[in-house]
């Protein structure tokens, strides 16, 4: 049994892959760009053709890769690996446009772990090399003891390479949250992490004014997207949402609340649905729909849970906002 499989991505991409590893994983290490979005088996983005060999599928859920599908020789890239030598071919569109960055493995030391919401906590990485990626991408931590990553998408903006931030919201239960974050990590402790991964960003110059709307933790990449834009003038107008339940919720006011007093052109406005206060009342949403009479000819970028974000797209295509000025990103639970 070889270490290695061969597979050829399209017509001339040819990669190793490693037994056990991704197909995803190789060709994004490799700069060979695949599309991709959770890198968890969730939103099917990543799903390719095996035109020969055989895969296995690993834990691809049934409800992103059916039977039937499966039986038509369709596989998840960010779950198969390679049985054999292979000849695939992608289904989503590979060139976008957007320079893509090689996936690569960091360790990072935590310089900062604080509570700055209900449940939410910052944290803040030193790593050992230089990062490069795309405002809105998120990196995979590895949860210590265990071969299990969890993604959590970069707050801080791509020009610094070295300090990560993250915003992480506990779950309950959760392995890599109530197991590990808010529980034994600490200040000073080695993480392991790989990234860069994802496509919702902004990398270029964008002539119409901008909606950003984020739910909770959602908050995160919106907050590496807003930096980089205003730092290189990359958006006439940006309009930014973040939806909780209750102030205590809520995170970072102050310094979005700064950040719009220094720019004209940054217009910052925190929404709660379940407490009346000096702000906007009201799902994050309907605050939106209210404040906006038309959204056509603008583009909208929406992160944070599932539920949400099919909300946020709803409410913009009723406002008129074509669909393919939408993009998104679902913090959806690991298959
Ligand atoms: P898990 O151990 O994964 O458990 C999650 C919870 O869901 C548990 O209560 C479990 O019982 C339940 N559960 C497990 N499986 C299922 C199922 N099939 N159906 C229903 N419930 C189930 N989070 C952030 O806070 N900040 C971020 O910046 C962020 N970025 C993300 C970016 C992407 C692209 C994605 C996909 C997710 C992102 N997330 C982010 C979510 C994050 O990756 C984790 O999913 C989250 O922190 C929970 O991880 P956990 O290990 O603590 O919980
Ligand atoms: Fe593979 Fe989402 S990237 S299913």
């Amino acid at each position: 049994m070889p270490d290695t499989h061969r597979v050829t991505i399209g017509t001339d991409t040819k990669l190793h892959v490693a037994e056990g590893q991704s197909i995803l994983d190789a060709a994004l290490r490799a700069n060979a760009w695949m599309p991709h979005s959770c890198t968890q088996g969730t939103c099917g983005t990543c799903k390719l053709k095996v035109l020969r060999g055989e895969v296995d599928h690993g834990a691809s859920p049934e409800y992103t890769l059916t039977t039937a599908e499966r039986a038509d020789g369709l596989a998840l890239g960010c779950m198969a690996t390679p049985r054999s030598d292979l000849i695939v071919e992608t289904l989503g569109v590979v060139d976008d446009g957007v320079p893509h960055h090689p996936l690569r493995d960091y360790t990072a030391t935590v310089t900062e772990l604080a509570d700055i919401a209900a449940n939410t906590r910052r944290l803040v990485v030193e790593l050992d090399d230089d990062l490069t990626f795309n405002a809105g991408q998120y990196c995979e931590l590895l949860i210590p003891g265990t071969t299990v990553g969890r993604q959590y998408s970069m707050a801080s903006p791509p020009c610094d390479a070295r300090q990560l931030e993250f915003h992480v919201k506990l779950t309950p239960g959760g392995l890599a949250t109530d197991g590990w974050i808010f529980s034994s990590l600490k200040v000073g402790d080695a993480i392991s992490l790989r990234g860069p991964l994802g496509q919702f960003n902004l990398v270029h110059e964008q002539t119409e004014p901008a909606i950003l709307i984020g739910g909770g933790t959602g908050l995160a990449p919106l907050k590496s997207i807003v930096r980089h834009a205003l730092e290189h003038a990359l958006v006439p107008e940006l309009f930014l949402y973040h939806g909780g339940r209750r102030q205590e919720d809520l995170y970072d006011v102050e310094y979005f609340t700064e950040l719009s007093q220094q720019h004209n052109n940054f217009h910052y406005r925190p929404a709660l649905s379940e407490e009346a206060w000096e702000g906007a009342t009201g799902m994050v949403t309907d605050v939106v729909v209210a404040d906006f009479t038309s959204c056509k000819g603008m583009s909208a970028y929406l992160c944070g849970p599932p539920a949400m974000v099919e909300a946020a797209v709803k409410s913009l295509k009723r406002r008129r906002m074509a669909p393919r000025k939408i993009f998104r990103e679902e913090f959806t639970v690991a298959a």
